[in-house]
């Protein structure tokens, strides 16, 4: 899914279970970047606004940006506080050095190009300030992807192969690229229960489940996701995401190519 209306067709039911759903990794966001009370932060790809509430809730000053009208009015009506516009990752709407910490959770797979999106991510962050970014691990570490394995196999198909982005140091090597400094990097466990076979078929068929598809899909799902039934009848699937800190550095201090001093803590 890349365009704004299509991601604005599913804010619904984004909100619902993918946007409460990554609430482990919001928590280490703001523990890796440090977060205080007062700071200013940007949320890049903010969907429905959950981690902007939480943000804060934290007593950030929270900006958040989305090209997605329909989810960006979602996010706008949980944290009403919050500066939220509709744009994409090319053109953040803000002056240079406005940030002190730019997030994107589960987003920078849909930049036009992740260099640049991410060049722009650091034009907005103030020097010293960082930008984090996480994302899904490797499909080998979640069992969400299990089960979309066997959905692209019920279409006769290949699970999509992991991107750069969710591999061992993908991340780490953009934000090089892009002029950061990787200070720490690691993953973060993301179990997901789903209250039943309902819960389960509209958070996993999502932007399908108003089509035709859905009634061939439901046995796939519901097969595939037998293993990670618990007894009392709700799904625990263990899922993992990958992040990176990067530092804006002065312009004199960014360290040469591989001599960075990175945390990592998996
Ligand atoms: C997978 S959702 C993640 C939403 C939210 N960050 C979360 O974790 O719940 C991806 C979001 O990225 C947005 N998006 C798609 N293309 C984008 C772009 N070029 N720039 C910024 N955001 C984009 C979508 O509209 C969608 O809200």
């Amino acid at each position: 899914m890349s365009g704004g209306d299509a991601w604005s067709d599913v804010a619904v039911e984004w909100s619902r279970s993918w946007g409460p759903a990554a609430r482990p990794v919001h928590d280490r966001l703001i523990e890796v970047t440090r977060l205080r009370a007062g700071s200013s932060v940007l949320d890049v790809g903010c969907g429905t606004g959950e981690f902007i509430a939480a943000l804060v809730d934290r007593g950030a000053h929270v900006s958040g940006v989305d090209p997605a009208r329909g989810m960006v009015d979602h996010a706008r009506s949980i944290a009403p506080t919050a500066d939220i516009r509709v744009e994409s990752w090319d053109a953040l709407p803000w002056p240079t050095a406005t940030f002190d910490v730019v997030m994107a959770v589960n987003a920078l797979q849909f930049a036009d190009d992740t260099i640049s999106a991410l060049t722009e991510a650091r034009r907005v962050t103030r020097t010293g300030g960082v930008v984090a970014i996480a994302n899904w691990a490797e499909r080998a570490l979640s069992d969400l992807d299990e089960i979309d394995a066997a959905l692209a196999a019920e279409d006769g198909e290949e699970p999509t192969p992991d991107g750069d982005l969710r591999l061992p140091g993908g991340l780490e090597a953009v934000l090089h690229e892009a002029g950061l400094e990787v200070v720490e990097a690691g993953t973060i466990d993301v179990p997901w229960t789903l209250d039943g076979d309902a819960a389960l078929l509209r958070a996993v068929l999502l932007d399908e489940e108003s089509s035709d598809a859905v009634s061939s899909y439901r046995e796939v799902v519901l097969r595939a996701a037998q293993r990670f039934l618990q007894e009392d009848g709700r799904y625990l699937l263990n899922n993992t995401f990958r992040f990176v800190v990067g530092r804006v550095p002065e312009a004199s201090d960014a360290a040469p190519s591989g001599e960075e001093d990175v945390r990592h803590d998996e």
